[in-house]
């Protein structure tokens, strides 16, 4: 049948055709399609890897994946910290010889939460496996919390042990009769103990048997246990214990691997292990890989680079202030020279980003954006500059995101007339939030209902759906690209305008005489929105120069953005993860009164920043100056 073989040799002819031309008609239509389809991929092989060890009885945690390479490659090194090396192996008896002592001498139960409060340090390493081991979350203090909330974020956990360290032995000492009236019991994993009746354990655990801890403790855990509190330090208030399950541990350690982390690979944190992306990305990607961790106690600019050299170091975690803080180290030839292939972290701006590869060279970025607590984020895997992500059409099945309308004065979402939210077209910035649901579960706060339940936006496409509330404000570009704009709390109205206190922030950066810079609104009185004010650093040296800043703000910002207010400080108070404080100074406003730096104030009549003194304070508070 000649005729039937011409047709099927032109239909296979067509089909092969088609099948050639499909793919370069769909790069060209959508030039972003393959890219996105791979990552997608990535991520969905990465949660079925995640869900298929969850869900086999017993569960696989990200424990049993650590213990795995342990039984693989028992000397390979998992952990260096100053001269010490920690091989898979040393960790492993190590987290038994603790978990023996945790349970057979204090009497641990599994399932019971246990608090450290420790620096960055190998303890916290072989105490999280030992309180693994053992079927206990882990809740992750702060360092930098004190007193009432430091009370706070035990009880918020359920905690009614305590691990410490004599380092903290001031912070400790302060709450510590509160908690033994609460019960609270407490140790030091140290050799020796500088406070009357707190024991020290060390001495214990370096002589306890290193078998493993029999495995009936853990015998309850399943996906959804809790595995350990992070806690988010909210701009005020007490801090929030962010519950973290054994899934969202394994799905985010796993974000270390979809970033391309290697087994071969040494990756250095100076990042607080408090916060998830150092425990959790960094040294819990580690034991989902097989890698090795170089953790230093505290980050140091001038001590990076050589860090990195001497210990082989090809992977480096950061946030965007670290790197700014490496970009604004005087130059060194030697600043090409090193290993790190990849940087894996979030909030770096482009700026500093333009910058940072310029300077050290081509190392692969991978910025991410996500928050302990959310139930979904992005990750830069394009290569766009500045971009934390895309807005991939397969990933937004997966996790259902929407930016929509937000009143930063009234500080909540615009509703339309059926009191639902409004989408933002491509282009505008918008709060964005993410469907709750099963893929994107939300698992809240411990001990506080009202705050996980502030988090949860109700009604927002149609009634009764409840979506996750990121805080954050972000922008889709018309190509799909997503880029952080700012937290919620950053911005603030001003003369009927959004001022946004990173972009100010950025541009006073570039100021000769400013070495650092924190941009707030201060409330004043009979003035509606908040008024800009900068709290200063100078560079060593430098002085203040009122008439340069004025025509610099003038030529470079919009008049609503120009701070009214300038502070000058000795040092600006940051947190643990380099993140400026702004609560302090908002309460503290321009009082010349009570704030001992130098105030100025912005005086359009002069052209220049002068001196605020009582009198010009008294003049604005009576209203009789404009501002
Ligand atoms: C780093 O690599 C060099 C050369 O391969 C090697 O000699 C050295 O021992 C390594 N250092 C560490 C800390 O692994
Ligand atoms: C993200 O962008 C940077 C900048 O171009 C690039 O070096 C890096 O490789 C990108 N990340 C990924 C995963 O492609």
């Amino acid at each position: 049948m000649p005729v039937l073989g011409v047709v099927t040799a032109a239909a296979a002819g067509l089909v092969v055709l088609l099948l050639l031309a499909v793919p370069t008609a769909v790069a060209r239509l959508f030039p972003f399609f393959w890219v996105d389809l791979a990552a997608f991929g990535a991520l969905a092989r990465s949660s079925v890897r995640c869900r298929r060890r969850l869900n086999r009885q017993p569960a696989v945690t990200l424990l049993d994946v650590f213990q795995g390479h342990a039984r693989r490659r028992p000397r390979w090194p998992l952990l260096r910290f100053q001269d010490e090396v920690y091989t898979y192996e040393d960790m492993d008896r190590r987290s038994n010889r603790a978990a023996r002592v945790f349970s057979r001498r204090l009497g641990l139960q599994p399932g019971r939460t246990v608090a450290v409060f420790l620096p960055n340090d190998p303890s916290y390493v072989w105490t999280w496996l030992a309180l693994a081991k053992l079927g206990c979350p882990m809740a992750c203090l702060n360092c930098n919390v004190r007193g009432r909330a430091l009370q706070h974020a035990l009880a918020a956990a359920g905690a009614s042990l305590l691990l410490a360290s004599p380092e903290l032995q001031a912070a400790v000492e302060e709450v510590l009769p509160a908690l033994q009236r609460d019960g609270t019991r407490v140790f030091y994993l140290s050799s020796g103990s500088p406070t009357p009746g707190i024991e020290a354990l060390l001495p214990a655990i370096e002589v306890a048997p290193d078998e493993p801890p029999p495995a009936r403790h853990r015998a309850g855990v399943t996906a959804k246990s809790k595995a350990m509190y992070i806690y988010t330090s909210g701009t005020t208030g007490l801090p929030k214990a962010a519950v973290v399950t054994e899934m969202k541990l394994m799905m985010v350690a796993n974000l270390a691997r979809l970033c391309g982390l290697r087994p071969d690979d040494v990756i250095y944190t100076t990042l607080p292990l408090y916060h998830s992306a150092g425990l959790l990305v960094g040294v819990g990607g580690c034991f989902e890989v097989g890698a090795t961790c170089v953790l230093r106690a505290k980050f140091s600019a001038s001590q990076f680079w050589d860090d990195c050299r001497r210990y082989n170091v090809s992977v480096i975690q950061y946030v965007g202030e670290l790197m700014r803080y490496l970009c604004n180290t005087p130059k060194r030839a030697d600043d090409r020279e090193h290993g790190v292939r990849l940087a894996l972290g979030n909030g770096l701006r482009e700026k500093v980003w333009r910058e940072f590869l310029q300077r050290f060279g081509p190392v692969s970025i991978w910025e991410f954006y996500g928050a302990t607590e959310g139930n979904a984020g992005f990750i830069n895997y394009t290569g766009k500059i500045g971009a934390v992500g895309r807005a991939n059409m397969f990933l937004k099945r997966f996790a259902p995101f929407e930016l929509i309308k937000y009143n930063v004065e009234e500080d909540e979402p615009v509703r339309d007339e059926r009191g639902l939210c409004i989408r933002v077209r491509p282009g505008e910035t918008g709060l964005l939030v993410i469907k709750i649901t099963q893929n994107t579960p939300f698992d809240g706060y411990a001990g506080d209902s009202q705050k996980t339940e502030k988090k949860v936006l109700r009604d927002v496409l149609v009634k009764g759906d409840t979506f996750f509330n990121s805080g954050d404000l972000l922008m889709i570009d018309h190509e799909r690209f997503v880029y952080f704009q700012d937290r919620v709390g950053d911005t603030f109205r001003w003369k009927g305008e959004n001022v946004a206190t990173t972009e100010v922030e950025a541009t006073l950066a570039t100021v000769n005489f400013i070495q650092e810079v924190n941009v707030y609104g201060v409330a004043v009185p009979g003035c509606e929105g908040r008024c800009g004010m900068a709290a200063i650093r100078l560079k060593p040296g430098a002085s203040f120069e009122g008439e340069s800043l004025y025509a610099f703000t003038g030529d470079t910002l919009p008049s609503y953005a120009a701070p009214r207010f300038v502070r000058i400080q000795d040092a600006l108070e940051i947190t643990g993860t380099f993140k400026q404080c702004k609560g302090n100074l908002v309460k503290e406003g321009f009082d010349p009164n009570i704030i001992k730096d130098p105030l100025f104030l912005r005086d359009d009549k002069k052209k220049s920043y002068v001196p605020l003194n009582p009198d010009t304070y008294a003049a604005i508070l009576d209203m009789k100056l404009n501002l």
